[in-house]
């Protein structure tokens, strides 16, 4: 079965496995640059479209591959989707399947993220397991031992979450207290959206306050779902028999803002970024400001990077409202140049440091220990061929070879395109000095020496 036929892409993101990224550092960037959907929340609120049995459109979505697979994943479940520019058309009518393909699931964590909706619409689901992933084992128990807490019944068997509930005529799940040992955002949104259409009235304790699970919130508000509480640590819905339809903005994606202030934090540039909600990103800023650069409001949804001298700080991932784990590379890659000793602690994810090997082969001077990285501040990288380890590493790379000495060469760059829009092209239109090359092409250029001339006309 082609899973693809009902998905009509019409931007999607390039194939990038056999290319690579090629960046000449210390070029100084200058401009706007413009903000793509959110990819977290995009994700949810795809899954969170099974819910609803009438139309949805979804705008400012971005063009990513992991939201491409979440399409796939849609299609094999009998959901017709329209990508038109930015807005996705989603048609989750007729509902034909409710088992979720390994190919795919094995691909994209977030996919298990139909867990719930699935669940609540049909009465049963069928999920792999997502199994590991690059940065860390990444369990689904909350999200399992929540779902059991609103009556259903899961089991877990030859590396598949079959959930689904039983006894009764209706199959609506019931409303629980339910209250999460951990904040997690996807176990969060996995239950949130499964009660929506459960019975009665259900709690989330120690839920997560990302902006992505207000987002979420907001998407299923509109259908006509009853929930408060959210970007609060409690949140809670009073379930509804059924959803409508809908049409949704996404909001602007917070860690790739971030990515670009970050951008102009180490090539010592001023850019403007928009859209954003400076208020999802207040301690990335603050730590911006403690590093010696001012980030400043030039309206609602403007910011102003301006850069100043980088000096050392100390890092703690966190949830929401703390300092985002997706930030921590990004910003180990600008201290890597600050003047000082900085202390980095992920407490997100266990294996989240893969980027400081390639790090260090920049000249970078850090020591991992335990879950902390210890940054030495160095005056100057160097550009070094480097590989991505994962989606947020391979950023840090970029911006790693954007304030480099010389050249950088990328390799791993399907995990770029999973997350960040067109990537290349925006930071060429700021005037950074890069191009992607299919690796073939790449040992030729490695034999020439003018490949550092008409950077721009490089088309991706
Ligand atoms: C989401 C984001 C990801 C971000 C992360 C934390 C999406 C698609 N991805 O991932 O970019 O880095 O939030 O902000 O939205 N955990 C358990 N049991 C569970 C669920 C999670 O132990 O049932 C643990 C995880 O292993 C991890 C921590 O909780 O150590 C945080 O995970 P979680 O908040 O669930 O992250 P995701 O939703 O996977």
């Amino acid at each position: 079965m082609n899973h693809s036929l009902s998905i009509k892409h019409n931007n999607s993101a390039p194939a990038a496995q056999e290319s690579v990224l090629e960046i000449w550092g210390r070029a100084s960037l200058k401009g706007h640059v413009k903000i793509s959907g959110a990819k977290n929340s995009a994700l949810a609120i795809m899954a969170g479209s099974l819910l609803c049995p009438e139309d949805c459109r979804l705008r400012n979505v971005p063009a990513l591959v992991d939201i491409g697979m979440m399409g796939e994943i849609l299609s094999a479940l009998g959901v017709k989707l329209e990508r038109i520019g930015d807005t996705l058309e989603i048609d989750a009518r007729h509902l034909n399947n409710s088992i979720a393909p390994y190919e795919l699931v094995s691909k994209l964590r977030a996919s298990f993220f139909a867990l719930g909706p699935l669940l609540a619409r049909m009465g049963e689901a069928r999920i792999p397991l997502p199994g590991g992933c690059a940065i860390g084992a990444r369990p689904v128990d909350l999200h399992v031992r929540g779902l059991q807490a609103m009556g259903a019944e899961v089991h877990i068997e030859h590396g598949m979450v079959h959930a689904y509930v039983k006894g009764t005529l209706s199959k609506r799940l019931k409303g629980a207290k339910i209250y999460l040992d951990y904040p997690s955002v996807g176990a969060t949104e996995t239950l949130m959206m499964a009660a929506t259409l459960a019975e009665g009235e259900t709690i989330i304790e120690n839920a997560a306050q990302e902006p992505e699970v207000t987002d979420l919130a907001g998407f299923c508000r509109a259908m006509g779902a009853q929930i408060r509480g959210d970007g609060t640590n409690t949140i809670v819905i009073n379930g509804v028999p059924s959803l409508h339809s809908v049409d949704y903005p996404i909001i602007p994606d917070r860690i790739e803002a971030g990515t670009f202030l970050v951008a102009g934090a180490i090539t010592h540039s001023e850019i403007i970024l928009s859209p954003v909600v400076p208020d999802h990103l207040i301690p990335v800023i603050a730590k911006l400001k403690d590093i010696g650069c001012q980030v400043i409001a030039e309206d609602a949804h403007s910011l102003r990077i301006v850069p100043g001298n980088l000096l050392a700080t100390d890092i703690e991932t966190l949830p929401y409202p703390g300092f985002p784990t997706d930030m921590q590379a990004p910003f180990m890659a600008l201290l890597t140049l600050a003047q000082g000793n900085s202390a980095i602690a992920e407490t997100v994810f266990e294996n989240r440091l893969g980027h400081v090997p390639e790090l260090n082969r920049m000249g970078a001077d850090i020591r991992i220990k335990g879950n902390m990285a210890l940054v030495r501040g160095v005056p100057i990288l160097s550009g070094a061929p480097v590989m991505a380890t994962d989606l947020r590493a391979s950023a840090a790379l970029v911006l790693a070879g954007l304030a480099a000495d010389g050249k950088t060469t990328i390799q791993g760059l399907h995990h770029l395109d999973r997350g960040y829009e067109n990537l290349e092209a925006k930071l060429q239109q700021l005037g950074a000095k890069l191009q992607r090359v299919p690796i073939d092409a790449e040992s030729e250029v490695e034999s020439t020496s003018e490949v550092t001339t008409e950077l721009s006309e490089v088309s991706h």
